[in-house]
């Protein structure tokens, strides 16, 4: 007498064969491993194109506002891309037959302080969180549909921009095909600057302080362990949505420099007077701290010019805008 796997397992084969047509449509990507036990957990993405079709696409490779496949269907210097992750693919039969799953794991899901921390990435995980663990026999229970964004890099003095990726992996737990098994799957979104490459920061934000905000704060500063929601570093957090209060008119934390009356940006437009121009350049006294960013290397110095034009402002702006382009910082 057959015992209960057995028959799940028959159970599973033969409902799957009837109900491929399902998931015909999806753009699956297996995400690499054993062909055996790959349909344990699987990627749904729809601009997944690389290589060119008849091959199956096991990555993405999108150009900057192509529709095709940025959903943005914008030139404005970042690739966006659906996802979702599918358990159980019935898409492999007879290649692998799924059974169950009983994990999913997303590498750098969790604000731990692992530099490679992603907050679209703990979205993901969240999402897939939201689906039955252990043994979740699910066919093709997929995760609802979650952004991966690719922001290029730069723009650089020339203000070229230039390719950027992203590479989402993950570790499933499971058994497929009779075998019980990790199937790790990693999928790459490359995201290439469009034409000639230039891109004026008019292009890209919405003006000198935003620009500040995603091309350095986001980028070099409120990373995880540092001047992010979690860790709120020198009692300083810079995520472009809080950056602007935290700083204009703000006394540092820093008690040696409060005390010489400096302000983490002084709304005069005052640089010398701002902890923050002092940090970034390395003008500090022994009681003022490390300069920053903490660890690593120092600013380019055009961002650090960039900074010091902000604080100036200009006659139209004013010192330190929250909104608006200062003279000098469009790239034009
Ligand atoms: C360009 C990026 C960054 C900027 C603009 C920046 C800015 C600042 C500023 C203005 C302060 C002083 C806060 C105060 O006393 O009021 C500070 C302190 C601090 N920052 Fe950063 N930071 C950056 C990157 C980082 C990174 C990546 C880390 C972590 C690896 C970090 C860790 C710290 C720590 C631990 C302090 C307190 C100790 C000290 O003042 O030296 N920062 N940062």
């Amino acid at each position: 007498m057959p015992g209960l796997r057995e028959l799940i397992c028959t159970y599973v084969a033969v409902f799957a064969f009837f109900v491929s047509a399902s998931t015909v449509d999806a753009e699956l990507v297996r995400g690499g491993g054993s062909k055996k036990s790959d349909c344990i957990s699987v990627f749904d993405v729809p601009s997944a194109n690389k290589p060119a079709p008849p091959k199956a696409p096991k990555h993405v490779d999108c150009v900057d506002g192509d529709l095709a496949c940025d959903i943005d269907g914008e030139r404005n210097g970042r690739c966006v891309f659906d996802v979702s992750i599918c358990l159980n693919s019935d898409s492999f039969i007879p290649d692998c037959t799924p059974e169950f799953v009983d994990e999913v794991v997303i590498d750098h899901a969790e604000d731990n302080g692992d530099p490679k921390f992603d907050t679209e990435f703990q979205a993901l995980q969240q999402r897939v969180n939201l689906l039955e663990f252990p043994d979740n026999l699910n066919l093709n229970d997929c995760t609802l549909v979650s952004s991966i964004t690719v922001r290029l890099k730069g723009p650089n003095g020339a203000n070229k921009m230039s390719n950027n990726k992203k590479v989402l992996r993950m570790e499933s737990d499971g058994t497929a095909t009779s075998r019980s098994k990790t199937d790790r799957d990693k999928i790459k979104f490359k995201c290439r600057a469009e034409g000639d490459r230039v891109y004026l920061p008019l292009d890209l934000y919405d003006g000198t302080f935003d620009r500040i905000g995603q091309q350095v704060f986001a980028a070099s500063c409120a990373v995880s362990a540092c001047h992010d929601d979690e860790s709120n570093a020198g009692g300083l957090n810079l995520l472009p949505i809080n950056a602007y209060g935290q700083l204009v008119g703000v006394a540092p934390f820093n008690a040696a420099a409060a005390g010489d009356g400096l302000l983490r940006v002084d709304g005069s437009g005052d640089f010398d007077n701002s902890f923050l121009y002092r940090k970034i350049t390395g003008d500090l006294l022994a009681a003022y701290g490390s300069q920053m960013p903490f660890g690593l290397a120092p600013l380019d110095p055009e961002i650090i010019d960039l900074i010091r034009l902000w604080i100036l402002g200009d006659g139209l702006t004013g010192p330190a805008p929250q909104t608006g382009w200062v003279a000098g910082t469009t790239g034009e």
